[in-house]
């Protein structure tokens, strides 16, 4: 396949309010760190997608905005082509943002003091929008196995009848793990939600990445019984790195449900989305197809990179396979150290800015999770500042 875009160009992000590069100082009180941690990419939008946002811009005028028909074209062009399903228009709901979607479906189906489940380890605003709004967060830990997760569907079910739990929030490709569920597993916990009356809040936000023989599998792609309980969160803020736009669409199949949904949003003072995220949602979904071909061929020749980088030289090391996502999930327990010898290699020592595993759980402290959303050139750098830093301690 001949190449389009140049993802190897090194764009400098410093100055520009981008929480990734610019808030080292405020957050980890020093600014020589090289960031792999947020889930942002470094690479600029190609100018067919920036010309539909320049034009927007150049129009002037920013008042309140609703999505109408061509919005949701874009959405169904997208997820009809790539995915293999259809959204209803009357089903969806823009929101300010995934996570705040997510804290609303909270406030939408339980009360406070309602048990909610999730898988850890995993993205740790999950737990944060349960225990914030004063719910119960229930854990159904995922098993690790010879480098790789799978889910305990045992005590999936137990969790749920003892606990009482409502909701179950998913995420598929699972961030930080890296794994795509399958259609098989979908419909496990699917048939096990059913069967207790469990709401399913679906988080496929990483669902453009997906690497090798892997294939994407969405709850809308299984039998329509599932629909009932379903409430599907999407957004192109992962693939075409527009978080700042803050757009996402909540999908929301069964009528009830979607009413609930939207007393809370409207509880929230929310109505109107970000005009920005509705023209991102329209040019990305649009004239994305071809720069994201060629994205996810080149972050999958940067964990082909890391994998064998960790192969050589750090021999007691786990590199989790990601199946999907961008992220990148490493077990360096082999070595021994203590959890605040960890930290201090990667920080101080290798000067790397990472997502420290223990935020995603209590159990994954001796892992570390790497973005690989960035030029070739930037990962190299990373992977030989960490063995230079770990050269001093392989023992
Ligand atoms: C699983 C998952 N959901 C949601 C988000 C954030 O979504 P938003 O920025 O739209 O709130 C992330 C960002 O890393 C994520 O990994």
């Amino acid at each position: 396949m001949s190449k389009q875009y140049n993802f190897d160009a090194i764009v400098n992000r410093r100055g520009t309010s981008c929480l990734k590069y610019d808030f080292g100082m405020k957050r980890k009180g020093r600014d020589d760190l090289l960031p792999l941690w947020v889930a942002d990419m470094d690479f600029a939008l190609p100018k067919e997608i920036l010309d539909d946002l320049h034009k927007r811009i150049d129009h002037g005028i920013f008042g309140y905005t609703d999505p109408d028909g061509s919005y949701f074209d874009a959405l169904n062009k997208w997820f009809s082509e790539r995915h293999g399903y259809q959204i209803d228009p009357e089903t969806v709901t823009v929101g300010c943002g995934v996570v705040y979607g997510l804290a609303t479906g909270v406030n939408a189906f339980t009360k406070e003091g309602d048990a909610i489940l999730i898988q850890q380890p995993v993205y740790y605003p999950f737990r944060e929008v349960i225990e914030d709004n004063g719910r119960v967060f229930i854990n159904n830990q995922l098993h690790y196995e010879n480098g790789r997760y799978t889910i305990d569907f045992d005590d999936f079910e137990k969790k749920i009848v003892d606990n009482n739990v409502k909701v179950f929030i998913l995420c598929n490709p699972h961030n930080p793990v890296g794994r795509v569920w399958t259609k098989e597993e979908l419909e496990r916990l699917g048939d096990i939600c059913m069967a207790h009356g469990v709401v399913i809040m679906d988080d496929e936000i990483h669902c453009d990445f997906v690497y090798g023989e892997n294939h994407f599998t969405s709850f809308m792609n299984l039998d329509p019984k599932y629909r009932k309980n379903l409430v599907l969160y999407t957004s192109p803020s992962k693939t075409f790195n527009v978080a700042g736009f803050q757009p996402a669409n909540v999908i929301i199949p069964d009528a009830d449900l979607r009413a609930k949904y939207r007393h809370a949003n409207a509880a929230a003072g929310y109505s109107q989305g970000n005009i920005m995220g509705m023209e991102a949602v329209k040019a990305c979904y649009t004239k994305g197809a071809a720069w994201v071909d060629e994205l996810v061929e080149y972050i999958s020749g940067n964990i082909a990179y890391v994998r064998e980088f960790v192969k050589e030289n750090f021999p007691k090391a786990t590199f989790v396979e990601p199946e999907g996502t961008y992220l990148v999930w490493i077990d360096f327990s082999g070595y021994g150290f203590t959890d605040e010898e960890l930290e201090h290699i990667m920080t101080e020592e290798a000067k790397l800015w990472l997502d420290s595993g223990k935020i995603f759980g209590p159990e994954t402290a001796q892992f570390e999770r790497f973005n690989l959303a960035c030029p070739r050139a930037t990962v190299e750098q990373a992977f030989e500042q960490l063995k230079q830093a770990m050269d001093a301690h392989q023992r």
